[in-house]
């Protein structure tokens, strides 16, 4: 059956739409959702608009971002280890989330900056040298993440 190719990631409403559905994958995931609905206590209303600045001016630069993104992982991490396991469910859930909406060449450097992202913060908040390993259905091994980046 013919489709048509879904569009490119544009402007700041597209984003907005992505990070809605993303974030409403997140909260939802038994993996990585209670960071947010339990140990965060993350208000949407206030997250997306920050989140959508920060996507925003990573692939557009059209907006400020001026945050501190590390810190409030930096803080999750203290109260319960954020693992490979959790930063490659991140990946999975935001390449889905991309996917599902897009596809062009700002649809790929989304999910190619998501995926780096992921990989330095794990390597930021557990150490250099921390297993890239994790278990479950669908797990997005860190560890391929950095094959390819490599490449
Ligand atoms: C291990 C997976 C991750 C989890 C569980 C997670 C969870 C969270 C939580 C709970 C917050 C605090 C939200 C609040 O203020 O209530 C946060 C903030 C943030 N996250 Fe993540 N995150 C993950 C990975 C990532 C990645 C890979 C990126 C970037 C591509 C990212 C970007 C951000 C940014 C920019 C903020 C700060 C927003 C602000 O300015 O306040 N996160 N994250």
């Amino acid at each position: 059956m013919p489709h048509r190719p879904l569009p490119d990631v544009r402007d700041r409403a597209d984003l907005d739409l992505l990070l809605r559905r993303f974030y409403g994958a997140a909260f939802a995931d038994p993996r990585i959702g209670p960071f947010f609905t339990e140990i965060a206590g993350t208000d949407l209303a206030v997250h997306l608009p920050r989140i959508t600045d920060f996507w925003e001016r990573a692939l557009f630069r059209s907006a400020e971002y001026r945050r501190n993104a590390f810190a409030p992982h930096a803080a999750l991490h203290s109260v319960r280890p954020l693992t490979a396991a959790d930063a490659g469910r991140w990946v999975q859930l935001w390449r889905a989330a991309v996917d599902g909406l897009h596809s062009g060449p700002n649809a790929e450097r989304a999910k190619a900056v998501g995926e780096r992202i992921a990989l330095t913060l794990h390597k930021r908040l557990a150490g250099a040298d921390a297993p890239l390993t994790g278990t479950g259905p669908g797990f997005v091994p860190l560890a391929a993440l950095e094959l390819r980046s490599a490449a």
